[in-house]
């Protein structure tokens, strides 16, 4: 601080001092200054006087004041364009590397890439059901065994070509991840490894077929818990070999995506937008075709499927099978407008989400309804003011939801796409399903969404992507087949 020096130049060095008093939004000092008008020397002289003793003056040059004064607004400017440029620079790096990082290539991960690198040229690396199976009209059945193991269900199900699921069979690991309070990944492990045989075999059963009349293999291999996809890859591969069957390498997000196609494709033909929400994605897609993927939009935090397994831990329900379904039934019994959240990233103008400020958002609600309700714990609460916060908390995830889709429609109607498939574990839910079906019939758009059993991980999603890769002629080699924890789709530059 200076002591002494010419008047002016102590204006200059208070002026320097100010600057900091202004980046401080806790300083009384930056407080008063920021009522001040440029020329209001004297008033700026007493609010340096009464915060820093070592500025006590009585000698006050009003001219050089005023440009003090004028210097503080200059400064105070440059800094607070300083922090946007650093907000925002912030901003696209997050939603850079944090919320697409899972399903963008972006170099660093080995991409799926089925159509090869351009996109478009498919290879049978381990053959095709033998006859014309390109199509189911004229074209022959053929069967798919299909293998899921990349969360926390084991699922296989045997699926014939024109989407008839023959059999199925789901281990569900739920009562271990009740007892845990979420997913343990490597009792998630153990948990395929004991069930995998009796799935698979129960799904053949089901079906009345051996595993010389099925036509080829599909397995899911990536994105998922690393540990686990082994164990159903490794199920498939063996398979495979040992009955000499083609076999595909599934992605996991593509499989739900193709399962809105499932019952007829005709109905749901590429191009179309693809709205993603599970427990570890919430992305907006332009689906080109298979194995073509363009991501418009994606999470730059949580997925609204773990949004909503925390929000019902919160609340002391059932988590073991995801809190969703427990959640959802909680929220009919609720008001949605009682408790006052606020929509994520409404002001920001683009397709992506962001789910992590709801979830403390309906943390803090509850604890303050905690609070005023004389309970120790959200939990102790009322069963009316749990479902009270449910109902808020769907309404304003479902909201948020509804904001983002409406502007990929908006992009995607200028392409003239006008088809929106509803995928992932969270489109079970029927206020969802019901909200965004209105959102469609608004703007004309035809919404498909598979029933909800189909929504959630099950193994005919590994079956049917496998059909829909084997019908274009692609299959992978099951000899250097590996999983892959992260899978992003490849970007293909030039193919929207
Ligand atoms: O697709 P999925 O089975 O697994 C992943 O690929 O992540 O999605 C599971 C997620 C869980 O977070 C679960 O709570 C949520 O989907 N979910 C639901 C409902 N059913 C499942 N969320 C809300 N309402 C539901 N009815
Ligand atoms: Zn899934």
């Amino acid at each position: 601080m200076w002591s002494s020096s010419t008047t002016s130049s102590r204006i200059a060095a208070i002026g320097v001092t100010t600057v900091h008093g202004f980046t401080s939004p806790t300083g009384s000092l930056s407080s008063r200054l920021s009522r001040f008008r440029p020329g209001d020397a004297n008033s700026i002289m007493r609010a340096f006087t009464t915060n820093d003793n070592s500025t006590s003056t009585s000698t006050v040059d009003v001219d050089s004041s005023a440009s003090a004064a004028e210097e503080i607004k200059n400064t105070k400017r440059i800094e607070k364009r300083k922090q946007k440029d650093k907000r925002q620079a912030s901003a696209a790096k997050r939603s850079k590397f944090i919320g697409l990082a899972k399903a963008v290539d972006r170099g660093s991960f080995p991409t799926y890439q089925p159509g090869g690198s351009s996109g478009d040229v498919f290879v049978a690396r381990s053959g095709l059901p033998q006859g014309d199976i390109s199509s189911t009209e004229g074209g022959r059945l053929f069967t798919v065994l299909g293998i899921e193991s990349s969360c926390d269900d084991t699922g296989a199900a045997v699926v014939r070509s024109d989407g008839v699921i023959l059999g199925e069979s789901l281990a569900s690991q739920s009562h271990i991840h009740e007892e845990w309070g979420g997913i343990v990944p490597g009792l998630a492990k153990t948990a395929h490894e004991e069930n995998i045989d009796r799935v698979v075999n129960d799904a053949l059963e089901k079906a009345q077929m051996t595993l010389e009349e099925i036509d080829a293999i599909g397995v899911t291999v990536g994105p998922g818990l690393e540990i686990c996809l082994r164990v159903g890859c490794e199920k498939a591969i063996q398979l495979a070999t040992e009955y000499d069957k083609p076999f595909v390498g599934i992605h996991h997000l593509e499989a739900h995506i193709l399962m809105a196609r499932i019952e007829n494709p005709e109905l749901l033909q590429f191009p179309f937008l693809a709205l993603l929400t599970s427990g570890g994605h919430c992305q907006l897609l332009k689906c080109l075709g298979i194995g073509r993927y363009e991501i418009i939009g994606g999470t730059l935090d949580d997925s609204l499927g773990e949004c909503y397994d925390k929000t019902a831990r919160l609340l002391g329900l059932p988590v073991g099978g995801g809190g969703g379904p427990a959640l959802e039934a909680l929220a009919k019994e609720g008001n949605a407008t009682s408790i006052s959240l606020t929509i994520p990233l409404h002001r920001r103008h683009d397709c992506d989400f962001s789910y992590a400020g709801l979830k403390t958002n309906i943390r803090r609600a509850a604890e303050r309804l905690a609070i005023d309700r004389n309970v120790t714990s959200v939990l102790d609460l009322s069963r009316q003011d749990k479902a009270d916060l449910a109902a808020s908390f769907q309404n304003t995830a479902v909201k948020h939801l509804e904001q983002r889709l409406e502007r990929a429609m908006k992009m995607m109607e200028k392409q003239d796409i006008s088809s929106l498939a509803l995928v992932g574990g969270v489109a079970a839910n029927q206020e969802l399903r019901s909200r965004l079906n209105a959102v469609c019939e608004r703007r004309n758009w035809n919404m498909v969404v598979p029933p909800p059993r189909l929504c959630t991980d099950q193994g005919a999603m590994a079956s049917w992507a496998a059909i829909e890769r084997l019908k274009i002629g692609s299959s992978d080699d099951p000899s250097n087949q590996t999983v892959y924890a992260r899978y992003p789709f490849s970007s293909y530059p030039n193919i929207s």
